[in-house]
C-alpha cells in the first residue's frame, strides 16, 4: 500500500451488500479505510459491517446522527462496542447532543472516532440561504467546527473550499474531506477540488465515492487517486 492510500476513504455507495463485497474484493487491497453510508447500512446493517471488517478493512459510518441529545447518547453507545473506526454526527444537532456523543464514547472505552459533519458538500450559498437565512455559511462553518472543538469530538467532516476556515476554527481536530473530483466532473456536489489540492491544504483523509465506483477501470482510478494524494503530500512541505 503506498502513502496515498493512507489518507483515501471509498465511499461504498453501491446499492447492496453483495455489490459493496464485489467491488471491495476487486480492488486487491488497494484501500484500508471504507465509508458505509444509508443504503448499504440500511441494507446489510451489522452482519454487512462485519464482513468488510473481517476482510480487514477500517469502517467508516457515514449515518450523520443528529437527533435530541439523549437518543443520540444512547445511539453513539450502541455502535461505539462494533469496532467502527469512525461515526459521523451532524453538527446542527448542537452543543449538547455532541457532548453527549462524547460522553457516550467515553464510557464505552471506545476508539471510534467521531466526526462532526458542518455543512454538507452537497449546498452552496444559494441552497444554504433558503435553508438559513441570516447565516452565511462561512459562519454556520465556523461557529460548528469551533463547536466540534469545544465539545471534545475527533475529526470534522466539511468540503474542500471550506477546509482553511475550518482548520483554523477547528485547530487540533482531523478533517475528513468529502465533495473530491480528480477533474471537472458535473455532479450534486457544489464545492469541489481536486486531491492533489485538498491534500496539499492539509486535509488529513479525502473521501471519494462516484469517481471511484463508477469507473471504467476502478483499480486505476483508486491508483490514480493514490498518485495525487502523494503529489498532495508533498506540496505541504514546500
Ligand atoms: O460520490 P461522491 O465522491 O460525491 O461521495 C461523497 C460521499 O461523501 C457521499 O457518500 C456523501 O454522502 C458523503 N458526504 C458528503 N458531504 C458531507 C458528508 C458526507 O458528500 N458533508
Amino acid at each position: 500500500m503506498n502513502r496515498g492510500q493512507d489518507h483515501l476513504i471509498l465511499a461504498l455507495d453501491v446499492e447492496r451488500p453483495a455489490d459493496g463485497m464485489k467491488l471491495l474484493s476487486s480492488l486487491g487491497g488497494r484501500l484500508k479505510y471504507v465509508k458505509i453510508g444509508h443504503q448499504l447500512y440500511a441494507r446489510g446493517g451489522l452482519p454487512f459491517i462485519r464482513a468488510i471488517q473481517d476482510e480487514g478493512f477500517d469502517v467508516f459510518l457515514d449515518i450523520k446522527l443528529h437527533d435530541i441529545p439523549n437518543t443520540v447518547l444512547m445511539a453513539v453507545e450502541a455502535l461505539a462496542s462494533l469496532g467502527l473506526w469512525a461515526l459521523t454526527l451532524h453538527c446542527s444537532g448542537g452543543r449538547k447532543m455532541l457532548e453527549e456523543a462524547v460522553k457516550a464514547k467515553k464510557r464505552a472505552g471506545s476508539s471510534m472516532y467521531l466526526l462532526g459533519v458542518t455543512v454538507l458538500t452537497s449546498f452552496d450559498n444559494d441552497s444554504w440561504a433558503e435553508v438559513s437565512p441570516g447565516c452565511s455559511l462561512q459562519d454556520a462553518l465556523q461557529r460548528r467546527a469551533r463547536l466540534c472543538r469545544e465539545t471534545g469530538i475527533d475529526g470534522i467532516v466539511c468540503s474542500p473550499l471550506d477546509l482553511p476556515v475550518v482548520r483554523q476554527a477547528g485547530k487540533g481536530l482531523f478533517t475528513v474531506v468529502p465533495g473530491v473530483r480528480p477533474a471537472a466532473i458535473d455532479d450534486d456536489q457544489a464545492r469541489t477540488a481536486t486531491p492533489q489540492r485538498t491534500i496539499g491544504e492539509g486535509a488529513d483523509y479525502i473521501v471519494v465515492g462516484r469517481p471511484i465506483v463508477n469507473a471504467p477501470d476502478r483499480i486505476a482510478a483508486v491508483e490514480s487517486i493514490s498518485e495525487a494524494i502523494e503529489e498532495g503530500l508533498s506540496w505541504r512541505i514546500r
